[in-house]
C-alpha cells in the first residue's frame, strides 16, 4: 500500500495544480475513493448529520470520530485521511494532544480543528509533536450557534480583514492546510493567494488550492441541498463511482465550482 503524507497535497500547490478531498465515513468508501485517485479524505464531524441524522455536528464525539476513521483507514489504499477533531474536544492544548494522539492512533495522518486565533498555542503545540494540522476558518458548524445559525462569513470588510488575518497567524504557528467553509470567492482567492499551505474550499469559490464536499451532498442523497453543492450522481446517471470520478475530474479541471456554487 502507498504511504500519502501532506507533502503530495503540497507539491499539487507548489505545481499549480488543484486537489480533490471528499468526506467518507466507512471502508468501502474509502476504498471506491482510492480506486478514482481522490488526493484526500475528511473523516468529518458531518458524519453526525449525514450518518446520525443529527441537526449539528455538537453531539459527535471523539469515540465515534474514531471508529468511522478506523474503518475509513482500513478501505483507505492511497488516500490522505484527515480526521476532524470533535466539539469542545480541544478547548485547552494538553486536551487537544490527547484528541490528536486518538484520531491518529485511529489511523489519520492529520487533525483538523475549526477556529482562529485562540488556538495559536494548540496548532503551534501539536506541530513541535510532529502531528499535522488543518485549520478550518468561514462557516465552522461546531460553532452553529454562536454564529446564529448557518451562514457565509467574512462578507463585510471588518470580519474578512479578521480571517485573512488569523489564516496568516494559523500558518505562522504550523498549520500545514486550511480549509476555509462558507466564505466569498474574492475574499477566498485572496487567503489562497497570500499563504503557502494548500487552502482547501468548500462553498469558497474555484481560486482556492482544492476542493472539499460532503460525500452525502455531492451523491444528491442528503436531505438538504446547499448552493455550494453539486449534484454529481444526477450528472453520472446515478453511478456512484462515476459520480465520484467526475467530481475528481471537474475539481482538476477547475470546472467544480462554478460560479453559482459561489458566494460573492
Ligand atoms: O465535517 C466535515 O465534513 C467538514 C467539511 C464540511 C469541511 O468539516
Amino acid at each position: 500500500m502507498k504511504y500519502t503524507s501532506i507533502s503530495h497535497i503540497e507539491k499539487l500547490k507548489a505545481n499549480g495544480e488543484k486537489f480533490s478531498c471528499l468526506t467518507a465515513y466507512d471502508a468501502t468508501f474509502a476504498g471506491v475513493m482510492s480506486e478514482v485517485g481522490i488526493d484526500m479524505i475528511l473523516v468529518g464531524d458531518s458524519l453526525g448529520n449525514v450518518i446520525q441524522g443529527q441537526k449539528t455536528t455538537v453531539p459527535v464525539t471523539l469515540e465515534q470520530m474514531e471508529y468511522h476513521i478506523d474503518c475509513v483507514s482500513r478501505g483507505n489504499q492511497n488516500c490522505l485521511i484527515a480526521g476532524d477533531m470533535p466539539y469542545m474536544s480541544y478547548s485547552t492544548p494538553e486536551e487537544a494532544y490527547d484528541t490528536a494522539r486518538r484520531i491518529m492512533q485511529a489511523g489519520a495522518q492529520m487533525v483538523k480543528l475549526e477556529g482562529g486565533a485562540w488556538l495559536l498555542d494548540t496548532i503551534q503545540g501539536l506541530t513541535v509533536r510532529g502531528i499535522p494540522v488543518c485549520a478550518h476558518l468561514g462557516l465552522t458548524p461546531q460553532s452553529v450557534d454562536a454564529l446564529g445559525g448557518f451562514k457565509v462569513q467574512g462578507r463585510d470588510q471588518d470580519t474578512a480583514e479578521i480571517l485573512l488575518d488569523d489564516a496568516k497567524k494559523l500558518e505562522a504557528a504550523g498549520a500545514r492546510m486550511l480549509v476555509l467553509e462558507c466564505v466569498p470567492s474574492e475574499l477566498a482567492k485572496k487567503v489562497a493567494e497570500e499563504l503557502v499551505i494548500p487552502v482547501m474550499g468548500i462553498g469558497a469559490g474555484v481560486d482556492v488550492d482544492g476542493q472539499v464536499l460532503v460525500l452525502h451532498d455531492m451523491l444528491g442523497i442528503s436531505p438538504f441541498q446547499a448552493k455550494f453543492v453539486r449534484n454529481f450522481m444526477a450528472d453520472a446517471n446515478g453511478d456512484i463511482k462515476a459520480a465520484i470520478e467526475l467530481y475528481h475530474q471537474e475539481v482538476k479541471a477547475k470546472n467544480f465550482p462554478a460560479p453559482q456554487h459561489s458566494f460573492d
